[in-house]
């Protein structure tokens, strides 16, 4: 057995947890929308067809914001198609995903839908194939309260309040040659400048993203970011980052330290945010909004046959999770806490069918993938104030990385709750590890849930959910301390009041 110890002490906080550090994407893209979120005539459809089940399961995770309506998607879509009376909205090509857009959901369903899980928007405009004029006009329609030719148009849709929305990202993953109207990072530094004048000219108060790299591997990764913020930094609240992680390779143990590859593309761009900082000789700080994280690649060959142009919305991108995806999800999640004094906002990509937590079946019913529960116990437990863990532990090698920390972990004390939550991942494939956990202030260890014990390539299916976490003994505590068994491969998360 070998031994560990994590002490908690509340003078190591990081910083206050915003809560949309739990947030997540909805795209139009293959089933995320029709046959996910939204499916009129099936068994589960709410009055305005969307699925009950799917919605139950959105509230569990309890997802504070939601990412719409895309993704490369966006960087064609006219948002004025998804206005106005259903029967005459344009069947369109969506060049992004080769597939129809049918256009029966757009910004008031959405809207519906979001009110009923109890999340708000963050809304991409199209800085592809679009720009100035796009940003002004969604902006009046959605936000102005009347009498204006757009706002009173939003009216006579039906919408007499405005959506009064907050977040706005200008464009996505610009820096991508699969981009629809990709650009250069002055042409978009440029663009998004003019963007975002035109909308803090109707709202001083909204909040903008503004693309960084679509990923750290990308080639003009760092020059982008810098070209781009000297171009926004006074406009813009956030700079985004987008990454997607796998294990093509097979090789778990370097696969369970990715979110280290995180963590060094979050300190990465933070460090250029703070150098154009420096260089302008500026007075704010420019946040980061992880809007895009996951892993993706298990869907990828089943991609390569998918129809085109098809009237039924393709079933595209449904990665199907396995129980070492979930543990990696857990580590990212941490890193994510641990990193709170600057991620403001992040976006787990995506939420329904699409590489997505939550699937449903067209025909039966919704179910949960194994990343789900790592998603729904940060965002569960992980609001409030975050702590940094300090951790002594075995080193672990790997084909990636040598001497990796086998146990990662990071607190969250909840001053409402009076409850400090440990997350721990033990990313070793060998090593149990007994642990002495010191929380301070800690009186009782109320809850440990652990996911544990599962075949790594074990998976969830519908009517099958059986690799989920558990709730173990909890042992009792030695004054502020308590000794644990952290299995091999494992997610924990301890509750102390
Ligand atoms: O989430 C799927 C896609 O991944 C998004 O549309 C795009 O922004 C990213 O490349």
């Amino acid at each position: 057995m070998s031994k560990a110890k994590l002490i908690i002490d509340v003078k190591n906080a990081i910083s206050d947890v915003d809560p949309r550090l739990y947030g997540s994407f909805v795209e139009h893209l293959g089933r995320a929308v029709y046959g996910g979120v939204y499916q009129p005539g099936h068994p589960s459809a709410d009055e305005d067809g969307f699925r009950r089940d799917v919605l139950e399961l959105v509230r569990e995770l309890d997802v504070p914001v939601i990412r719409y309506p895309g993704g490369n998607f966006v960087s064609g879509y006219n948002w004025e198609d998804g206005v106005g009376p259903k029967s005459e909205r344009p069947v369109r090509l969506d060049l992004a995903w080769a597939s129809k857009e049918s256009n029966q959901v757009g910004l008031s369903e959405f809207q519906d839908w979001l009110d009923k899980a109890g999340s708000e928007m963050m809304y991409a405009i199209n800085l592809g194939t679009r720009g100035v004029d796009e940003a002004r006009n969604i902006i009046e329609y959605a936000n102005h309260p009347g009498g204006t030719y757009l706002s009173d148009l939003r009216k006579k849709h039906g919408r007499d309040k405005p959506y009064n929305i907050k977040l706005w990202c200008l464009g996505n993953e610009m820096d991508g040659p699969w981009q629809i109207g990709a650009k250069t990072a002055t042409e978009y530094g440029r663009l998004a400048v003019e963007c975002a004048k035109v909308m803090k000219m109707f709202d001083p108060g909204i909040e903008l993203v503004a693309c960084g790299s679509s990923f750290l591997g990308m080639p003009t990764f760092g020059e982008w970011e810098r070209e781009v913020l000297e171009h926004t930094y006074e406009q813009i609240e956030y700079l985004s980052l987008h990454s997607y992680f796998n294990n093509i390779k097979n090789d778990t143990a370097s696969f369970l330290t990715k979110n280290i590859d995180m963590d060094d593309f979050i300190k990465t761009v933070a460090g250029i945010c703070d150098e154009v900082k420096a260089r302008k000789g500026s007075k704010k700080d420019v946040m980061l909004s992880f809007d895009e994280w996951n892993v993706w690649y298990h869907s990828q060959e089943n991609d390569k046959n998918a129809p085109r142009w098809s009237d039924d919305p393709p079933g595209l991108i449904e990665d199907i999770y396995n129980f070492e995806d979930a543990l990696l999800v857990g580590g990212f999640l941490i890193t994510l806490l641990k990193n709170a004094d600057r991620v403001k906002i992040a976006c787990l990509a995506q939420l329904v069918n699409v590489i997505a937590p939550i699937m449903t079946d067209p025909a039966g019913g919704a179910w949960k993938q194994t990343i789900f529960y790592p998603f729904m116990h940060a965002s569960k437990y992980g609001r409030g104030t975050a702590i940094k863990a300090e951790i002594l532990c075995p080193k672990i090698d790997c084909a990636e990385r040598d001497g990796v920390d086998s146990i990662d972990s990071v607190a969250v004390w909840n001053g409402e709750q009076k409850e400090t939550t440990l997350f721990i991942l033990n990313r070793s494939l060998e090593l149990d590890v007994d642990t002495e956990i010191v929380v301070s202030g800690a009186k009782e260890l109320k809850e440990h849930i652990q996911f544990a014990g599962f075949e790594l390539k074990a998976e969830n299916s519908l009517g099958n959910e059986k690799v989920c976490p558990a709730s173990v003994n909890c042992g009792i505590m030695n004054g502020e301390s308590i000794e644990i068994k952290i299995p091999k491969a494992s997610w924990n998360v301890l509750r102390f009041r």
